[in-house]
């Protein structure tokens, strides 16, 4: 019995280190995938652009997100998530960050697309600074693997501006 028990802790000692080291490599191996990502957000429609009662900015928009993210994908990826962010400075922020519109993707079969969306999530100023406001538009993904770290990167479109009026 002694013996038996003995050599079973051996074996699972053994196969937990084996599965560690296994970690190990297909972390290591994940890290040596050069993603090439691409992404292209045209805003089709400004749905409208609004003073609110309490005086911030609103606008509603009209984009068509179109992303390659087929790259970010190995055989050690669980998901991606995706959000795209409106980012603009104003004289208070070096960088305001509103998230407009996000994604979860479970493949990679789904990760080379386009959609026509508007804004999910409200595109609200803190105060009345988007007339006329030059802004960027960015994709951030954030890799979610089966074993080891998640990272996070993304793609930044500039030359985006709304209008000089409300509408
Ligand atoms: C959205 O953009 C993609 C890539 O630029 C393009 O292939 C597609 O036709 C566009 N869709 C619409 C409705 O404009
Ligand atoms: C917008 O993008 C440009 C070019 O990448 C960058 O120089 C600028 O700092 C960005 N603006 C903000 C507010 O992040």
């Amino acid at each position: 019995m002694h013996s038996f028990g003995y050599r079973l802790n051996g074996l699972l000692t053994f196969a937990v280190t084996i599965l560690a080291l296994m970690c190990v490599i297909a972390s290591l191996s994940d890290n040596l995938n050069i993603p090439s990502p691409s992404a292209e957000i045209q805003i089709m429609n400004i749905n409208w652009f609004q003073k609110q009662p309490k005086g911030s900015d609103e606008v509603s928009l009209r984009m068509n997100i179109s992303a390659d993210l087929q790259s970010l994908f190995t055989w050690n990826t669980k998901q991606v998530f995706i959000f795209v962010a409106a980012e603009y400075e104003t004289r208070k922020n070096s960088l305001n960050q509103v998230s407009l519109w996000d994604a979860i993707i479970p493949a990679k079969e789904r990760a080379k697309f386009w959609i026509r969306s508007s804004n999910k999530y409200r595109f609200v100023d803190h105060g009345k600074n988007l007339r006329g406001k030059e802004f960027n538009l960015t994709l951030h993904w954030h890799v979610m693997p089966k074993t080891g770290k998640m990272f996070a990167d993304k793609i930044v479109m500039s030359g985006y501006s709304l209008p000089e009026e409300y509408i």
